[in-house]
């Protein structure tokens, strides 16, 4: 007796504490969606699985020297600025919930001030300018507000409504992606989780044609629309319908963001998921040698792992993998983020004073105009900290042009997202039919840091039952994966 007790406690203990490969998972990128892998990898075998735990080991590969991936910040002038993603939306629930969980602190970003002022620029002019409240007092600013919107009424008219309720639909099917196990299956693909969530449609036209649809009116899509677009992925109307949707509900009210950069959302969850973390150390092939895979690094190291999950987009590295996968072509989308602490140059604009230039500069998808968007990230006492997006980098000499003075000046170039399709084409999840997950599949359908996360949870549960049903170490048998959701609950 006492012997099989300490036989079993044995067993025990090589399970937990000598990882075998079979057991390692290895994770490429700690942007937020590597970061919520492991945190739900962590966070559903501890509830879902009696120890051991399927997972013993977690390895991330990182090739900089910080984690966040494209959450990171820019200091400038002392001060300290998002320089990538900056904006969550008060439904983005599993954001919510790290910051709940990581003890951050919440933010209102100074962008989504109802007071500030926005103008459509189309290169030569303000095609309109809302108006800035200076005072205070309430309500003023609440008259301000009023006349504000009553003056895109009689722009736009009845298409304003359309529009809210165009996005409000996409919000609400996007909520399905919080349902519990009972009634949410684990998804093998993008295109099965999009078409059960409703969303699939979306993905198959343009936003400008599904707006259209909506009856939208073509000066509304032309302006307010395409300056929303342009501001959150630097693209015109022609992206789908669904990416659009996204962009759209970036744009209301409620937008938060974490105080002190978003990154430590990854950083936090990182820390509490008991990561191996290997940073400065970039991933250059993944091997798959029949049980294994084999990732070998710029340290010019090698790495077994019995699950691998590449959680960074692929289309603009080179990892070589052996054997070769195939993943649809995709672009990405360059934005070009430059940081300026200065003054704007109201001749540039054709006014005469810089109180006429509006905080937020929208743009009209025009030749003539060198950026998307210029805005105020903060007003100091005698100049201004901005921020501008645009296409193409903006030369030191069109920089003078735009600003009168320039104290400093920061320039970064993001390969920041899809450039967006319709309709879209999606890579799988499961890169080889065995192990190799890819996360930033679902970027195709739009890239925030909430889609990140979603998609990850996704993997982390796929991964998760395709180990419970031994997939990969023997014969594979996806037809019961996602397929009967309460045989998945008793599994996960
Ligand atoms: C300018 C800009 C503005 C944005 N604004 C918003 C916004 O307001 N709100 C919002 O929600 N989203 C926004 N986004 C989108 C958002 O940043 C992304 O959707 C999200 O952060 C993607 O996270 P990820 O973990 O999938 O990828 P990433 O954050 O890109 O993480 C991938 C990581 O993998 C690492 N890596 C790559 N290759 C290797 C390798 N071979 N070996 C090891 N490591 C590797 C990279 O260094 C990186 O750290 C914005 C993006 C940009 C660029
Ligand atoms: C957020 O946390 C709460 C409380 O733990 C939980 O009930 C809820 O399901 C979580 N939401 C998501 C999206 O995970
Ligand atoms: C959008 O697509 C249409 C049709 O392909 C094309 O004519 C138009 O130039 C595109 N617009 C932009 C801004 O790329
Ligand atoms: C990591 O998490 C622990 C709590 O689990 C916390 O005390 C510590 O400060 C965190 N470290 C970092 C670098 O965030
Ligand atoms: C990975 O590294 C191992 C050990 O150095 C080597 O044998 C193998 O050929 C490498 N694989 C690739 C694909 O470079």
């Amino acid at each position: 007796m006492e012997q099989r007790i300490i036989a079993i406690v044995f067993c025990f203990l090589l399970l937990q504490f000598s990882p075998t490969h079979s057991n390692t998972v290895c994770i490429i990128g700690s942007g937020i969606g590597g970061a919520s892998v492991a945190h739900f990898l962590r966070q559903y075998s501890a509830a879902y699985h009696p120890s051991p735990s399927p997972i013993a080991q977690i390895n991330m590969f990182e090739r900089k020297g910080v984690v966040g991936g494209r959450m990171a910040t820019v200091t400038i002038a002392g001060e300290t600025f998002e320089a990538g993603a900056s904006i969550l939306h008060p439904k983005n629930y599993h954001a919510v919930n790290y910051t709940k969980y990581l003890d951050l602190q919440l933010k209102k970003p100074k962008s989504s001030d109802d007071s500030l002022s926005l103008g459509l620029w189309d290169g030569h002019k303000f095609v309109y300018k809302t108006f800035n409240s200076k005072s205070k007092l309430p309500i003023v600013q609440r008259l301000v507000s009023l006349a504000n919107s009553i003056m895109m009424f009689l722009r736009y008219g009845f298409s304003l409504f359309r529009m809210s309720s165009f996005v409000e639909v996409a919000v609400n099917n996007f909520l399905r992606y919080y349902e519990g196990f009972n009634s949410r299956p684990v998804f093998e693909s993008v295109e099965e989780m999009l078409k059960w969530a409703g969303l699939y449609d979306l993905t198959t036209q343009t936003l400008g044609e599904e707006l259209v649809k909506a009856g939208l009116s073509p000066l509304l899509i032309q302006e307010l629309v395409t300056v929303i677009t342009r501001i959150n992925y630097g693209q015109s109307v022609n992206i789908s319908g669904f990416a659009g949707a996204v962009s759209l509900a970036g744009s209301g009210g409620g937008l938060w963001s974490i105080e002190g950069g978003n990154w430590q959302m990854a950083a936090g969850l990182i820390n509490r998921s008991d990561v191996l973390l290997h940073l400065h150390e970039e991933i250059e092939s993944v091997s798959y040698l029949g049980d294994v895979y084999v990732l070998n690094s710029t340290q010019g190291k090698s790495y077994n792992c019995g699950v691998t999950v590449v959680a960074t987009p692929l289309d603009e590295l080179n990892i070589d993998f052996n054997p070769r996968i195939s993943i649809p072509p995709r672009k990405l989308q360059h934005t070009h983020a430059t940081f300026v602490r200065g003054l704007l140059n109201p001749a540039y604009f054709g006014l005469n004073s810089l109180s006429d230039i509006p905080d937020l500069v929208g743009t009209k998808e025009s030749h003539d105009v060198p950026c998307s968007s210029i805005s105020i990230l903060k007003k100091h006492e005698n100049d201004m900290t901005y921020k501008v997006f645009s296409r193409e980098t903006m030369t030191d000499a069109l920089l003078d042009n735009v600003f009168s003075t320039r104290k400093e000046t920061i320039k970064i170039n993001w390969a920041a997202y899809p450039h967006y399709h319709a309709p879209e084409k999606f890579a799988p999840f499961i890169l080889d039919n065995q192990h190799l997950y890819y996360v930033n599949a679902f970027e195709n359908a739009a890239s925030t840091m909430e889609t990140s996360a979603v998609a990850a949870e996704n993997i982390a549960r796929l991964i998760l039952s395709r180990l419970s049903q031994g997939v990969g170490l023997s014969s594979l048998d996806l037809k019961r994966v996602g397929r009967d959701p309460s045989e998945l609950h008793t599994e996960l």
